[in-house]
């Protein structure tokens, strides 16, 4: 198998870090990655916030909880409930990825860079888990402030982030893919 389709079908989603901070020169090479995806209209209008503040993570994931617990979805209201519950699974490192609301694109811009950043992250041997709950944070003042304090340029919003850190565990293979995904039109 050839070493793109190793890391595709070996990365998991990683729920249980290590404390131990990830290396400077292995974040680069994941940010690279992220930076390298592709765009609308080649405009990369999308930034990526390296958060390695436990604190800042803390005061994010109350922030999302909270609002999780006034959504309408039964499963983020209860995952807002759930005191346990972190929504970076207290992560070394997590990659906020924003995309600048004006652009033709922004949503797939940062999911496009997030999967990047989970390839390069799994190329690594480093665990990863796609993390939307930075996407609520423009609906409170208290959300809104917090976003603020995290410098984004002017006009953009957080859409999606990745946790990063390195894996307690080994991650399980992933499970069959589902029958009829595709079909061919010749
Ligand atoms: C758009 C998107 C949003 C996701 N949001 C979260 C999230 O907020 N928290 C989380 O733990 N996992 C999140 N995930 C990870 C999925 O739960 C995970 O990819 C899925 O269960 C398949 O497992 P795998 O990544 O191990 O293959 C998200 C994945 C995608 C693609």
């Amino acid at each position: 198998m050839n070493e793109i389709m190793r890391v595709i079908k070996s990365r998991r989603s990683t729920r249980s870090f290590s404390d131990e901070q990830i290396k400077r020169e292995e974040l680069d090479i994941i940010l690279e990655a992220g930076m390298y995806a592709p765009s609308g209209a080649g405009k990369q209008a999308r930034h990526f916030t390296v958060v390695q503040n436990q604190p800042i993570l803390d005061a994010i994931s109350v922030e999302a909880k909270k609002i999780y617990r006034s959504m309408d979805n039964e499963f983020l209201r209860n995952l807002g409930s759930n005191e346990q519950f972190h929504t970076f699974f207290h992560a070394p490192t997590v990659i906020i990825i924003s995309g600048e609301l004006n652009s033709i694109t922004p949503d797939s811009d940062c999911a496009v860079a997030a999967q990047n950043i989970l390839l390069a992250a799994e190329s690594l041997q480093i665990g990863s888990c796609w993390i939307s709950a930075v996407a609520v944070l423009t609906r409170t003042e208290e959300s809104i402030k917090i976003i603020k304090n995290l410098g984004l340029p002017e006009a953009y919003a957080p859409f999606n982030s990745v946790a990063l850190g390195y894996k307690k565990a080994e991650s399980p293979n992933a499970p069959p893919r589902r029958a009829g995904l595709v079909n061919y039109i010749r």
